[in-house]
């Protein structure tokens, strides 16, 4: 290993196209001993070489060489944006991944904080790689469609087949372990594949699309799914096939009715148009709680906090305010605060709002960005021992609030409002409204505004089984995926 020297050309055989410790141990040798990046070529032990580097002269070593014993190695600098940027980018196809990530390694080491120049040739290349690894990923989480393959052990048995253009298959398994922890599910991609079996992630070899079945019941549910969403007058080709690139198509159980719903697309609209609408318009809130409308969110909290004739029987003390931006473009309504919201004071902080934190971060949106709040303001339970159960607020609670979430409503003025689940519906309609009969429309609403009823959260924490669970999971998501649609839509081009 040590006879090599300083003018000697390296080249480094890794050990798989995602040997990412390999490349870094290595990397960290010649860093160390002080090789200059254009002195090293990165290959794949199984490559079929490009010969992209020139390695004329000496022999290439396949080892860096050893640093001097008698001196510390010098400290590596790297700054944490710039080794996040380069354990995504190596996941990319492109064969000088690695050479780049080398050469962005040693330049760290003289340039501070060169990740922070986005014009630099190097640091734009990689960031265009790491995008392209993001986009990758996104469509993975989207576009696994399992199929159940059987039940052993009491689990569920699913597997799907997928062809991702880089290499994450091992990146995103605990992506799918978190999502499907209950079910056992194989993914298999051309290069790799990835299991769970309720206990531990395994990576192995890939395989081929007729390793796995092509149909089952779940597919059913996708397609009649997909047709009622399926929205002829809001049909955007250009975008539709950006969002859902055509050559994930063939994987796509809901895809084969693309084509002969876009044929029909125009005669759904005539006949949407010619239709009486079905809207459910906000009703007459009724006898205001207060005489003047509050002036901000603060002074309508206040004055709620107050109120002598609001409901307080069987109801925790306290007011959960709502939260978010004050000029939010979506607000969420949820039910009333459950147990953990009334203890910390916060909407959506118990098991039904980590469950919405995940749907809404794979919808594209940041909840940091939207307004959350309830229809029913205080915690309804009844005390059972230590605990308290969860009660559903009665019509004349709901109704009772109406008036104060129309003020929110108001004071925010977002694009649109999602109702999630029938007590929200109810707030805003001023009826009792069927979930299935009108989920998944945009539906016009009061000035200049959406609604979009969907199913509460906590409904998918209620479904026992995986694979119902997953069908519904999707749809939700896919609901609040045409809300982020249509919150942007509306804006001035
Ligand atoms: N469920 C709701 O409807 N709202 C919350 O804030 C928490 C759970």
């Amino acid at each position: 290993m040590a006879a090599a020297t300083l003018d000697s050309n390296y080249r480094i055989s890794l050990a798989s196209e995602v040997d990412v410790d390999g490349w870094r141990s290595h990397a960290r040798a010649l860093l160390q001993a002080g090789v200059p990046p254009d002195r090293v070529t990165w290959t794949v032990a199984g490559r079929t070489d490009s010969g992209q580097l020139d390695l004329s002269g000496a022999a290439a070593a396949s080892e860096p060489p050893e640093h001097n014993i008698d001196r510390p190695p010098p400290p590596i600098r790297i700054a944490k944006p710039l080794l996040a940027l380069i354990n995504t980018g190596l996941l990319h196809r492109n064969e000088d991944r690695f050479d780049l990530a080398y050469r962005l390694l040693c330049r760290a080491q003289l340039v501070p904080r060169l990740h922070d120049n986005p014009a630099d040739p190097d640091v734009l290349q990689l960031n265009r790689y790491a995008k392209a690894i993001r986009r990758d990923i996104h469509k993975m989480h989207a576009f696994v469609r399992f199929r159940k393959i059987g039940e052993g052990k009491g689990r569920e048995q699913f597997v799907a087949w997928f062809e991702p253009d880089h290499h994450i298959t091992a990146a995103v398994a605990p992506f799918f372990r978190n999502r499907f922890t209950g079910m056992d599910w194989l993914i298999v991609t051309p290069e790799a594949s990835i299991a769970w079996d309720g206990q531990a992630l395994a990576v192995g070899p890939g395989g081929s699309k007729e390793d796995v079945p092509q149909e089952d019941m779940v597919e059913a549910e996708w397609r009649t799914y997909y047709a009622h969403i399926f929205n002829p007058a809001r049909v955007k080709i250009a975008a539709m096939k950006s969002e859902m690139p055509m050559k994930y198509w063939k994987n796509l159980p809901e895809a084969e009715l693309i084509p002969s719903m876009l044929d029909r697309a125009a005669a759904r609209v005539d006949a949407m148009v010619a239709q009486p609408k079905d809207n459910l318009p906000l009703a007459d809130p009724g006898v205001p709680s207060a005489a003047e409308p509050p002036s901000s969110l603060d002074q309508l909290y206040h004055r709620l906090e107050r109120a002598s004739d609001a409901p307080r029987q069987n109801f925790s003390d306290r007011l959960v305010r709502g939260a978010g931006p004050q000029d939010a473009r979506i607000m969420i309504i949820g039910e009333q605060p459950g147990d953990q919201e009334d203890r910390q004071g916060q909407p959506f902080v118990g098991p039904a709002g980590q469950m919405l934190d995940r749907a809404l971060a794979e919808a594209g949106l940041d909840r940091q960005q939207l307004f959350l709040t309830n229809a029913v303001k205080r915690f309804k339970y009844r005390q059972s021992g230590k605990q308290r159960i969860h009660e559903t607020p009665n019509v004349g609670e709901i109704n009772y609030y109406r008036w104060w979430v129309e003020q929110e409503i108001r004071l925010v003025a977002p694009r649109i409002v999602i109702a999630l689940g029938a007590t929200a519906a109810r707030c805003l309609t001023g009826q009792p409204v069927k979930i299935a009969r009108h989920r998944s429309e945009i539906l016009p609403f009061a000035a200049d505004r959406s609604l979009l009823i969907t199913i509460h959260p906590s409904y998918l924490l209620r479904i026992p089984d995986e694979q119902g669970r997953q069908v519904e999971y999707a749809k939700f998501v896919r609901d609040l995926e045409l809300a982020r649609h249509a919150s942007v839509d509306r804006d001035p081009a």
